[in-house]
């Protein structure tokens, strides 16, 4: 990253960061809010419902596929998620913003920083959480401004008001502590301790370049797998935009994909395979967990049992809770 660009350690994870950015510094000229996923959604939301800005354009696609970047105007600001997290699609390059842009970039890159070559001169404002590609502790965001950005923040005053744990100036210039190592409120130090730990160990791997490749062969792997089957198949249909973080799948067998909705469901006699596809995804079932306790589940007049947990959880029943009774292991 540019010597010059200031990093800080902010509340509240990526969000924190990410809305902290776009509070501090909307509102000066038009704003693009580009997204292809469900967290891009949240910030144009944000921005639409929330700040209400009056001049704010929103481009959307549908998962699965990026909108025409090409198409993007950076002379305003643009918001935008690098690598759109529950899509599994990712912007393939900084191509599209312009080296000379007077808007500014504010970029989420919480599941893309440390497994992507971020082009850092086409990014103002960098956010992403501890949590995500290096899998340490959830708690803080890192919130990453170019010289541009802070111009800004210095220059710029929003017509709304700020809370403190949003503030990144003071009389009208940047709190410049907040990016050496100060910060807005306390930190946990366990997570610090955590993100510590988690970077040494990035440094012992090679750093970026290894956790780049790391990443890459992982879903090369993954990809490998998908496409010696005919039933499943990346989400994104263009490689370059695939993610290499978050690698979401469709399923495309004929069965699944001539139910009715946007990905399958709806009337009852179509949520069951037929007889031979029901008998090939047997075959394909993965070997069964070894046997916990089980749990009785009382409920619709009939009772089932279930064998896992997990399984209990992803239905929304607890052993224990209401309907929920622990039996013997089976
Ligand atoms: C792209 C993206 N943005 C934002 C978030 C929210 O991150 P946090 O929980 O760190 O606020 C996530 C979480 O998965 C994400 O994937």
């Amino acid at each position: 990253m540019p010597a010059d660009y200031r990093i800080g350690i902010v509340p509240a994870s990526d969000t924190g960061a990410v809305e902290m950015a776009m509070w501090s510094l909307l509102g000066a000229r038009p704003v693009t809010m580009v997204a292809w996923e469900s967290f891009g959604e949240g910030w144009v939301t944000d921005v639409v419902k929330q700040l209400k800005l009056a001049d704010a354009t929103v481009v959307t696609a549908p998962y699965g596929v990026l909108p025409d970047l090409a198409a993007i105007d950076t002379d305003q600001d643009v918001v935008f998620t690098w690598n759109g997290t529950t899509s599994g699609v990712r912007a393939p390059n900084g191509d599209w913003i312009k080296a000379d842009r007077q808007g500014l970039t504010i970029c989420d890159a919480t599941s893309a920083a440390f497994a992507v070559d971020l082009p850092w001169d086409k990014l103002d404002v960098v956010t992403y959480s501890w949590q995500k590609v290096l899998g340490g502790e959830a708690a803080h965001g890192m919130l990453i401004l170019s010289p541009r950005a802070v111009e800004r923040l210095e220059t710029y005053k929003p017509a709304w008001p700020l809370p403190k744990i949003f503030r990144l100036t003071k009389g009208g210039k940047l709190i410049e502590g907040i990016f050496q190592g100060e910060t807005i409120n306390t930190p946990s130090m366990l997570c610090v301790e955590d993100y510590l730990d988690a970077l040494d160990w990035a440094d012992g791997l090679g750093g970026l370049p290894a956790l780049i490749r790391r990443s890459e062969a992982n879903a090369a792997a993954l990809q490998t797998w998908v496409d010696q089957r005919d039933w499943i198949a990346n989400l994104a249909d263009v490689p370059e935009t695939r993610s290499n973080t978050s690698v979401c799948l469709k399923i495309v067998a004929p069965w699944f994909a001539a139910r009715p909705g946007p990905a399958g469901g709806g009337a009852e006699e179509n949520r069951r395979p037929a007889g031979e596809a029901r008998r090939r995804l047997r075959h394909q079932r993965l070997p069964r967990r070894a046997a916990g306790p089980a749990h009785l589940v009382r409920g619709n007049g009939r009772d089932r049992r279930c064998r896992s947990a997990d399984r209990l959880a992803r239905l929304g029943l607890c052993p224990g809770q209401g309907r929920v009774r622990r039996v013997a292991a089976l």
